[in-house]
């Protein structure tokens, strides 16, 4: 899995945004978190924009960071478009989300060709694999 200035990396349910956040600082590429909640949208935003102002963070990172309010399980569309620009690379921590949104969103995702890299800790032990998603049913089964 390789990231550079062309990536689009999308984390969907971003929190405070801190994965968007890292990546793009650590590759360059441009990053969209979605997250349902407004409060931490807003949250996130003000995060970055302290950072920049602190000079924490170059000001570039803020012209390829964005944080948009959607509910995954309804937006995810096929296909997946960000302001009219596809994402290159989708992350979900899965375990946030309900039973329903998850499917929701691992259906819509079905009909896209994005391979899915599952990685989970079994007793200690990271595990990970890759596969082509070919229902929602499945992928809930793989994590
Ligand atoms: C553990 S937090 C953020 C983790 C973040 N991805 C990271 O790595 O730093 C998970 C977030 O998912 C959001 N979330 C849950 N269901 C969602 C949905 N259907 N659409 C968008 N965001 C959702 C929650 O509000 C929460 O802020």
């Amino acid at each position: 899995m390789s990231f550079n200035s062309n990536s689009h990396f999308l984390d969907i349910g971003s929190g405070l945004g801190k994965s968007v956040l890292h990546l793009v600082m650590a590759t360059g590429c441009q990053g969209t978190g979605m997250e349902v909640v407004t409060h931490r949208i807003n949250q996130a935003t003000e995060f970055l924009y302290r950072l920049v102002k602190r000079r924490k963070v170059p000001d570039w990172v803020a012209e390829r960071v964005q944080y948009v309010k959607a509910n995954a399980a309804e937006h995810v569309t096929n296909p997946i478009t960000i302001d009219g620009k596809h994402p290159s690379h989708i992350f979900m921590f899965s375990r946030v989300f309900s039973k329903g949104d998850l499917t929701a969103i691992a259906k819509r995702l079905d009909l896209t060709d994005y391979k899915v890299l599952v990685c989970c800790v079994d007793h200690g032990q990271m595990k990970t694999d890759v596969f082509p998603l070919k229902s929602g049913v499945e992928l809930e089964q793989r994590i």
